[in-house]
């Protein structure tokens, strides 16, 4: 039996200027050695301060994207080199609203992974369905072709992590049944296993998103394949982000 870390993750998505840091200094402080791994994903722009705030304490710091490529003239974008040289140990890529704000293809989110785990850096891998394909009952056919598309071959127990989102679930406070979640991260679970065989399989962390709070972060965490959460408005407060992390724990 493969024992997986247990991983809490928040997305601070486009929120947080110096203010902030002191917030993350305190969650950090009461977090000295965690029992499971805690990821802090700010705006790049704060990433390195972020990461100094950090230091040293069980908490790491991740950013929101990259581009596929190393450097180059691509205006605006930050590379996977450049998150590990701000302090990063870990990239969000193809969240929902990278898709939809910026169009991004499940080739793109393969490109970009493959960059960010040859620069060493975890991609946190997001999939999930609309309401629209929910209510149509697409909702394993989509995730399934989003991991197909967005998932790279070089991938570890090490280096990915997928988190499953519903769209409809992102900041609705919307969550699916319990039953439901399950069904999906035993899918994944399951299509991870085919590809990669059972070793590499089992050891991927599988995260929940959406309208995860310290409410129902316990009976989510129960479910069958989820490994932890990734958060959002929930992540911005130290008390809320304790409240999950505590759950999980
Ligand atoms: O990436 C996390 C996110 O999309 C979930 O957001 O605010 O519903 O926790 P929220």
């Amino acid at each position: 039996r493969v024992m997986r870390r247990k991983l809490a993750a928040g997305n601070w998505k486009m929120n947080g200027t110096a203010a902030a840091l002191p917030e993350l200094q305190s969650l950090a402080t009461s977090y000295p050695d965690a029992s499971v791994d805690v990821l802090i994903c700010p705006p790049a722009t704060l990433l390195h301060r972020a990461a100094e705030a950090v230091k040293d304490t069980g908490i790491t710091v991740g950013g929101q994207d990259c581009h596929a490529a190393e450097s180059g003239a691509h205006t605006g974008d930050v590379s996977a080199l450049m998150l590990v040289d701000a302090g990063a140990s870990a990239v969000i890529l193809g969240h929902s609203e990278r898709r939809e704000d910026h169009g991004e293809q499940n080739e793109d989110v393969c490109a970009k992974a493959r960059s960010a785990m040859d620069a060493g850096l975890k991609a946190i891998i997001c999939v999930g369905e609309s309401l629209e394909q929910r209510e149509a009952a697409n909702t394993l056919d989509i995730i399934g072709g989003q991991m197909s598309g967005s998932i790279p071959d070089q991938s570890t127990g090490e280096n990915l992590v997928v988190a499953y989102e519903p769209i409809w679930a992102i900041g609705t406070g919307k969550v699916p049944t319990l039953d439901e979640i399950g069904e999906v991260h035993d899918f994944i679970r399951a299509r991870l296993e085919r590809r990669f065989g059972e070793g590499v399989g089992r050891s991927v962390r599988l995260l929940y998103g959406g309208s995860v709070k310290p409410g129902n972060a316990a009976e989510i965490f129960a479910v069958s394949n989820v490994d932890g959460a990734l958060v959002g408005g929930a992540s911005l407060k130290a008390k809320d982000f304790s409240g999950i992390i505590d759950a999980l724990q």
